[in-house]
C-alpha cells in the first residue's frame, strides 16, 4: 500500500520534460494541476496560484472554477499562507477563521508554498471533497511537486 495518493516523482519528470521541450511558464503550471488531480481523491481541485506584488493571481488549476482568481497577500488560507511563510494543512474548513470558499462541496484545504530560496513564488492550493485527507506524507509529496516547479519557472 503506497504510503501517499500522489506519486510526486512521475510528476516531477513529466515536469523536467516539459521544461526540456521549453514549455512556457503556463504550460508547466497547468501541467502540474493537471497531473496532481488525475492522482484522484483527495485531489478534487488544484490550484496553482503565483505571487505577483502582493496580490496572489490564479494562473492555473484542475477542477472546479474559482471565482477567487486574484487574492491578496493575508486574506484566506491562500493568503495567510503567504504572509505566514508557512504551509497550511486545514482538515476541515467550516471551522477556519477567513476561509474563502471555492465549493460548498469543498471540506478541506492544503496550501504548499512554491519556494525558491527565502523568496515565494506562490504556492499550491488543493481542494479536497474529503475531511482530513492529507497526511504529512501526503504534504510531502505535493512539497516535492512544488520544490520542482520552483526549479524550472
Ligand atoms: N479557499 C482558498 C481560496 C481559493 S479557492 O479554494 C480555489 C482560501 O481560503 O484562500
Amino acid at each position: 500500500m503506497p504510503e501517499t495518493v500522489l506519486d510526486a516523482a512521475p510528476v516531477v519528470r513529466a515536469l523536467h520534460a516539459a521544461f526540456c521541450r521549453d514549455a512556457s511558464r503556463q504550460e508547466l503550471l497547468q501541467l502540474a494541476a493537471t497531473k496532481i488531480r488525475a492522482s484522484g481523491p483527495p485531489y478534487t481541485g488544484v490550484y496553482l496560484y503565483m505571487l505577483h506584488g502582493q496580490t496572489l493571481v490564479l494562473e492555473a488549476f484542475d477542477g472546479r472554477p474559482t471565482e477567487h482568481t486574484e487574492i491578496p497577500v493575508g486574506a484566506g488560507m491562500c493568503g495567510r499562507a503567504v504572509a505566514e511563510r508557512r504551509d497550511l494543512n486545514i482538515p476541515d474548513v467550516s471551522q477556519a477563521e477567513g476561509y474563502l470558499a471555492c465549493s460548498v462541496e469543498t471540506k478541506s484545504e492544503l496550501v504548499v508554498l512554491i519556494r525558491r530560496h527565502d523568496e515565494i513564488l506562490g504556492q499550491i492550493d488543493i481542494d479536497s471533497d474529503m475531511h482530513d485527507p492529507f497526511t504529512e506524507a501526503e504534504q510531502g509529496a505535493v512539497t516535492e511537486v512544488a520544490d520542482a516547479l520552483a526549479a524550472l519557472l
